[in-house]
């Protein structure tokens, strides 16, 4: 069901109180070393603004676990916000979030004055979806706005609790990842082919249970391809392996079989002795290798396969990369991969985290079709999982109106 947006309320002269993930990553200095969220974030805080909106922001910065570390402020965000928006957002860090100088601040709010709150996780009751909590952000503003695609998995204060009480829509983030992930997965372009990587099979185990009715081909690779080639009962060496998934996998090729849907693993791999950069390395066919080598990445042989299988397809969905890309000598699959994508007509899709990363970092971002702001979000939306931070939202068709 589509949800109503920031274009569906009248919000001129109203103060209202927006759920960003600003959940960058920073270096030892606390310096943002890549500002993709907050940029995302800009057209809907751009649209409150133009629109005479008294605009409050709010996100959480890392896990402080309810204490107000100043490690994790949210000063770094609004200056770089202030920059990106070239006007000045108010930022008052209060350990407690809200607290009287906060309340007189969103009171003295004028027509497209933007805040910004301090980390919402310095507060216990955030991630325990505390009604207290919920309620005091709430007491803020007369509107609700999720634009936190990254973090609508959570079903936190700031997420859904403070949708009890305030009308509640979404930003035109969150609506534009719902558009290219939900077409993607329900009207795609067919051929639909779904490349899944990283190392934590069990985390993509889902994804590949509720994909297996939708797409055309499943492309394995990185890590969790390990525990699928045990299954076919192919030696894999030191390879990282889950045990327990094993007889999972294997279920799932025989699904993919019975249903006619294309389950490629790797035909080769560059492997290493140890877990490192420097390590020694060679190339083995995937069932000989031998029992002291641990694949690092696919081979040649495989990047070119799964390249041929891009190119005839008509949507592409990636999550994972093909090898431990952050070690330059097992990059190479993963280049490979953001390069059959880059030079494919597909729609191409990639699921946030890793793989997002992997794409930037090889400059490849502007040639995707949708690169999604949600890791663990997009995960749980492409497992068919209804979204906490969401499912909140108010629905198009209702005319509900206010809460
Ligand atoms: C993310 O980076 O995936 C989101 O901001 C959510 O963060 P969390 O996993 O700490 O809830």
């Amino acid at each position: 069901m589509m949800k109503k947006t920031v274009k569906d309320i009248d919000i001129k002269n109203r103060k209202v109180i927006v759920r960003c993930d600003f959940n960058v990553p920073q270096d030892k200095n606390g310096s943002i070393t890549d500002d993709i969220r907050i940029r995302s974030s800009l057209p809907t805080i751009r649209y409150l603004i133009d629109h005479g909106a008294k605009v409050i922001l709010m996100s959480h910065l890392g896990r402080p676990e309810g204490e107000a570390d100043m490690k994790y402020t949210l000063k770094p965000v609004a200056d770089r916000l202030s920059e990106l928006l070239g006007k000045s957002v108010l930022f008052i860090s209060a350990p407690e979030v809200v607290n009287g100088k906060v309340i007189k601040a969103a009171e003295e709010l004028t027509s497209g004055d933007v805040m910004l709150l301090e980390n919402v996780r310095f507060r216990r009751e955030e991630t325990k979806n505390g009604a207290n909590f919920s309620k005091e952000l709430a007491a803020l503003a007369e509107i609700f706005v999720n634009d936190a695609f990254g973090t609508a998995h959570r079903a936190h204060s700031s997420t859904a609790g403070i949708a009890e009480y305030l009308p509640a829509v979404s930003g035109f983030l969150i609506e534009n990842e719902v558009k290219f992930l939900g077409n993607a997965v329900e009207s795609p372009e067919r051929p639909f082919m779904a490349i899944l990587g990283g190392a934590k099979v069990g985390d993509k185990i889902p994804v590949i249970e509720n994909l297996m009715n939708k797409v055309d081909t499943f492309m394995i690779g990185g890590g969790m391809a390990y525990t699928f080639l045990k299954a076919k009962g192919y030696e894999i060496g030191k390879s990282i392996l889950d045990k327990e998934k094993v007889g999972l996998a294997g279920e799932l090729m025989k699904k993919a079989e019975e249903k006619g849907v294309k389950l490629l693993l790797p035909v080769d791999i560059i492997a290493a002795k140890e877990f490192s950069n420097d390590s020694e390395r060679a190339e083995f066919d995937c069932g000989s290798i031998p029992q002291e080598w641990m694949g690092l990445d696919i081979g040649p042989k495989t990047a070119g396969l799964f390249r041929e299988e891009i190119m005839k397809s008509g949507t592409v969905i990636w999550n994972g990369p093909m090898g431990v890309f952050e070690m330059p000598n097992y990059a190479k699959g993963t280049i490979k991969i953001a390069e059959a994508l880059a030079d494919s007509n597909a729609v191409t899709i990639i699921g946030g985290g890793d793989s997002a990363a992997a794409v930037e970092q090889f400059g490849m971002a502007g040639k995707m079709t949708h690169i999604s702001t949600g890791g663990g979000a997009s995960l749980e939306y492409l497992e068919g999982r209804e979204l906490p931070g969401i499912a909140v939202l108010q629905d198009k068709e209702s005319c509900g109106g206010d809460k």
